[in-house]
């Protein structure tokens, strides 16, 4: 494939020398003059390993080639990978002036093309910038409207400085959002063959992949810190801590704990978070990761109870499904829901509650004297079943994953409305008046 790469920065340098490796024939565009001058002497614009050979091997082939000339690269080429520059402006905010910049550039180009062309952004850049920026830019530029002679991706980039070439062949992954399926087959087909999930979402969909892989990372750094911190504070070699912590690839360097859903509770992470972070500032350790870890959990909770009541839309018949804080035990202790029940019911709401765990708990059972004892007020509004609850609540609340609460959405009246916490059902499927705490 013939491809222009703009921006000759990191990502576009590593990736015009690995496409030309593939076979592909490179332009790369760079308004610096330098970079263009280093890549024509068959030079790399940047320090990384290996990078100098390919770019040497591959520019005196004449599979790559660089230019100031954006339209030349854009009239040279059947698809543009977009690799510029989003750095961060002095209040945190994305700076999008040079991806704007290359869009107005490519797109005055499509409006002289007699055949297609794809635009393929890498530059990291944050949900919805391809709709709102990339996509109008293009139009307006080119005069005519999205698919007609021109299609977009979205095509995040993993690689790691330092380690690029090995990543770029060894990706952890390869997400291409894209406008339609031709264009996403298109942008796909540059890494045929690499190892690695290839995997094709909707635009905003890879956008934020991106965001959600590196703020995992710098917060995976951030807790190994801490944690190291702590450690030291008490003499405990912390490698000898997070080595054990990594062998257990079924709780902690595994899927678990990672969907998005309702507040954590139970017996056990609220209380141990409160209790680290108690003794790290004991020991002077200052931990604000582990400290605000208990501040985001309640204000989960708060954004919960505000979507409760803006279902409610003035109506006062709530009906809460599960109330455990997890399905399958009767554990009421810090159990989020708590939280929801007793200050929907202090705002005046008209509560009933079903959770067959808890009302068996109620008959017998250690959790007996707790319910009857001391959250009275709470266990007298249980009801017996799940038809009850439906015929009291204007909005049914789902708060626990209790496999038989996955029928209640299909049996809400057209009047009721339903705030699912755990993602009961896809929500593609979900019923009108449906609404999902983070989705
Ligand atoms: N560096 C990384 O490890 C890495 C990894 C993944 C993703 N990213 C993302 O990729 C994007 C590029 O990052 P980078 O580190 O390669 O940036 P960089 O600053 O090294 O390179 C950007 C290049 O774009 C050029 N440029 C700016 N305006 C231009 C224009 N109008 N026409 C042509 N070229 C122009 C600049 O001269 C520069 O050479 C960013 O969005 C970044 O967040 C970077």
């Amino acid at each position: 494939m013939k491809i222009s790469v703009f921006g000759l920065g990191y990502v576009g340098a590593v990736t015009s020398a690995c496409l030309v490796q593939r076979g592909h024939t490179v332009i790369g565009v760079d308004n610096n003059p330098t970079k263009v001058d280093l890549i024509a002497a068959g030079k790399s614009p940047i320090i990384e390993t290996d990078l100098p050979e390919i770019i040497a091997s591959a520019a005196a082939d004449g599979q790559l080639s660089a230019t100031t000339d954006a339209a030349q690269a854009v009239r040279d080429s059947e698809i543009s990978l977009v690799c510029v520059g989003t750095p961060s402006r002095m209040n945190g905010s994305l700076n999008l002036d040079y991806l704007r910049t290359v869009c107005e550039e490519i797109g005055a180009v499509i409006k002289t093309l007699d055949r297609e062309h794809i635009v393929v952004i890498r530059s990291t850049v944050l949900p919805g910038t391809m709709r709102d920026l990339v996509i109008p830019t293009l139009e307006a530029a080119a005069g005519k409207p999205l698919g007609d002679g021109y299609r977009v991706c979205n095509n995040p980039e993993f690689l790691r400085e330092g380690s690029a070439i090995y990543d770029f062949y060894n990706p952890p992954k390869t997400v291409v959002g894209a406008s339609d399926e031709i264009a996403a087959a298109k942008a796909m087909a540059l890494y045929e063959g690499l190892p690695g999930p290839m995997i094709t979402v909707p635009l905003e969909v890879s956008e934020m992949v991106k965001y959600t892989d590196n703020c995992w990372h710098a917060l995976k750094v951030g807790f190994a810190n801490e944690i190291g911190s702590i450690c030291k504070a008490e003499g405990v070699d912390s490698h000898a801590v997070i080595d054990v912590f990594l062998q257990d690839t079924k709780l902690n360097i595994s899927t678990a704990y990672l969907k998005p859903g309702f507040a954590f509770g139970g017996s056990c992470l609220p209380k141990d978070l409160r209790a680290l972070s108690f003794h790290a500032r004991d020991n002077d350790v200052d931990t604000p990761i582990l400290r605000s870890v208990l501040e985001s959990n309640v204000a989960h909770i708060d954004r919960g109870i505000r979507q409760v009541i803006a279902a409610a839309d003035g109506k006062r018949k709530i009906g809460i499904a599960g109330f455990s804080f997890k399905s399958g035990t009767d554990d009421l202790r810090e159990s989020p829901m708590i939280d929801v029940i007793e200050r929907l019911l202090g705002k005046g709401f008209d509560l009933r509650i079903y959770d067959k765990n808890v009302q068996l708990a109620k008959l017998m059972g250690a959790n007996k004297a707790y319910l009857m004892e001391q959250i009275p007020h709470i266990s007298s509004l249980l009801v017996d079943s799940l038809d009850e609850l439906l015929d009291h609540g204007e909005v049914i609340v789902i708060g626990n994953g209790a496999k038989e609460f996955a029928d209640l959405p299909g049996r809400l009246s057209g009047e009721q409305k339903m705030v699912d916490l755990v993602r009961i059902i896809d929500p593609a499927a979900a019923p009108a008046g449906y609404d999902g705490i983070c989705w």
